[in-house]
């Protein structure tokens, strides 16, 4: 066979596998905490609107809480069985100002033992709590890693007399504390009485056993200060803002009229569907890296964010044509509808329409010629990934997981990264110099994830566009490869690297050996490695907001298995607004309703 080149000359170093990260299995909650973090999500954001009307003075004492909790529970039309955790919630808002007027090198952050992945975990425990190895494997070492940057004092502890001794010390002023809410309910009394502004986030199991916990609050909360702008970057405003922006009369106005047939189809194929992460990503760097993080949206950087969607878009018609796929957005794909040479065309006018939106925009012509230097440098490594997967195609052989994977960082990232690179460079060319360099490690990483979590989404979708039917070159067909060790196992994942499917083999057969063999286990290990990778390259950056979106946006991405835990039976059951289309499934933003 043709020696394959999966790295253009002059890419970066090769694709090393980071350290795995074992996924971690859903944990339902305790009864007593509100199944998904989407509820949780939607219930802290109506306590916040609570709170923010009554506004009660800190501290208030148990009683208290527990008939605001009660309140709660009667807009929400919630199960009164979430009494407590509301109570905590309104607790944590009502302190929310205190704590964010304390200096960092005042406040303590206490996290709980069984945050560690318990079997793996080398780490050992003095009278003070863990003393972290650092290895890499659980959220602890992020957050201590975090918070010792900003100046807290961080325990792992479970130990009430240590925390009360720091606090008579008088050298901490205020706690951000992770734990169970029976631990949480013990050591309220003593909070109220030293009035130490405090929040609080309950743990999701009380079982002291690796146990899961809403990450981004941690990390809202850790970061809070008077004068913080993270919270004002509402995520699920922009979302919104986002969308409105592929409306038919806004894209009229952002394009001008669409004139004639082919500027129609290319119009119609823009606003057809999509989830629009790559338009959402520029705007929100850029408004995470502007000088006023809270302030409205530049309808001039508009243009910049449909160009982003329009070079994506054109990919797509493209890729449909060049992988023969009939269906996309459960419709016909554009060239299925209108015709390859039609589709081809089309493809190739959204290119010219991004690149005439940068033009139009009122950036300066330092920006323009660095966003020119960024999306050909990511169209031409997307073809180049592009073209190694299609180029095997004509002489089919197996490959690795590790060429898979390079593949998928030369494909799938490049657009993440335009994305990403142009909310910087639309902030200005020196403040994109100094994160070009994190964005891009960071697009790598979430493109890899990206990419994985599509070849997982291919497992059991009845379609015949997948990877799986289409005997595309898949991680989960590499991964069943690598694993298979009985003879007729290697058969059937050899011949299907050659692209040849045995006569009476059907596709639902092909998954089920995936399964047996573990595929879906490595590739789904491989997603948690790479959704870390994402978080850990974002270490030395050091604009929080910034880094605090990156973060966020991970898990508003990852997040659509909680697209179906939010049911319309927990909304109708709840008297929940059905949330929009577009923001089902994600967190839901915890900004919108905060006085400032
Ligand atoms: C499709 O991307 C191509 C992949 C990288 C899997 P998306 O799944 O993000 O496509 P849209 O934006 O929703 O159409
Ligand atoms: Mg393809």
């Amino acid at each position: 066979m043709e020696p394959i080149c999966f790295r253009p000359a002059g890419s970066a170093a090769p694709l090393a596998l980071p350290r795995p990260v074992p996924a971690q299995a859903f944990r339902a909650p305790k009864k007593n905490i509100p199944p998904t973090a989407i509820e949780r999500n939607h219930i802290l954001q109506v306590v916040r609107h609570y709170v923010a009307e009554f506004s009660p003075v800190p501290p208030q004492p148990a009683e208290q809480l527990k008939e605001y909790a009660d309140r709660v529970i009667g807009m929400l039309k919630c199960d009164t069985i979430y009494r407590d955790y509301i109570g905590v919630l309104i607790n944590n808002e009502i302190w929310r100002e205190h704590l964010a007027s304390v200096p960092y090198e005042r406040r303590l952050l206490l996290l709980p033992k069984c945050l560690r992945v318990e079997n793996k975990c080398p780490a050992l425990f003095d009278g003070f709590g863990l003393l972290c190895k650092e290895d890499g494997l659980c959220p602890i070492q992020d957050l201590q890693f975090e918070a010792a940057r900003l100046g807290y004092t961080c325990l792992v502890t479970e130990g009430s007399a240590v925390v009360m001794s720091l606090i008579q010390t008088g050298k901490i002023e205020a706690i951000v504390g992770v734990s169970c809410l029976s631990v949480l309910e013990r050591a309220f009394p003593y909070m109220e009485a030293a009035a130490i502004p405090g929040v609080a986030i309950p743990l999701p199991q009380d079982d002291c056993i690796d146990a899961t916990v809403d990450l981004d609050w941690i990390w809202d909360y850790i970061h809070l200060t008077s004068d913080d702008q993270t919270r004002r970057l509402d995520l699920g405003a922009l979302r919104g803002e986002v969308d409105f922006s592929f409306t038919p009369a806004s894209l009229d106005l952002i394009m001008g009229p669409a004139e004639g047939e082919t500027e129609r189809i290319a119009r119609d194929w823009l606003m057809r569907a999509g989830k629009r992460w790559r338009p959402l990503l520029t705007v929100s760097v850029f408004q995470a890296l502007r000088d006023a993080p809270g302030a409205a949206l530049p309808e001039d950087l508009r243009k910049i964010a449909v160009a982003i969607e329009c070079f994506h878009k054109a990919s797509l018609i493209h890729d449909d044509i060049e992988d023969n796929d009939a269906e996309r957005y459960g419709e016909k794909t554009l060239h299925e509808e209108h015709g390859l040479a039609i589709a081809l065309n089309v493809g190739d006018l959204l290119i010219g329409e991004a690149y005439r939106l940068i033009a139009a925009s009122e950036i300066t012509a330092a920006q323009k010629a660095e966003m020119l230097a960024v999306a050909a440098a990511g169209q031409r490594q997307l073809c180049r990934g592009q073209g190694a997967e299609l180029c095997w195609t004509r002489s089919p052989a197996p490959l690795g997981s590790l060429q898979v994977l390079e593949i998928f960082r030369q494909k799938t990232a490049p657009a993440f990264e335009v994305a990403l690179q142009f909310g910087a460079l639309y902030a200005g060319v020196g403040i994109y110099a100094q994160v070009a360099e994190t964005l891009s490690a960071y697009s790598e990483a979430l493109g890899i994830a990206y990419q994985i979590r599509d070849d997982l989404s291919d497992l059991g979708s009845q379609g015949e566009s997948n990877d799986i039917a289409g005997l595309r070159p898949s991680l989960l067909l590499a991964a069943a490869h690598e694993r298979a060790s009985m003879d007729a196992h290697k058969a059937l994942t050899s011949a299907l690297w050659h692209r040849q499917l045995p006569a009476g083999v059907a596709t639902g057969q092909i998954e089920a050996l995936y399964r047996e063999l573990k595929a879906d286990e490595c590739a789904q290990t491989l997603l948690e490695t790479y959704k870390e990778e994402a978080i850990q390259s974002l270490r030395d950056l050091e604009n929080p907001i910034l880094k605090g979106l990156l973060r966020r946006v991970l898990g508003k991405i990852f997040n659509d298995t909680e697209i179906k835990g939010w049911s319309k039976e927990f909304e109708q059951k709840n008297g929940l607004p059905i949330p929009p289309a577009h923001s089902a499934g994600t967190t839901v933003s915890v900004t919108a309703s905060v006085r400032h």
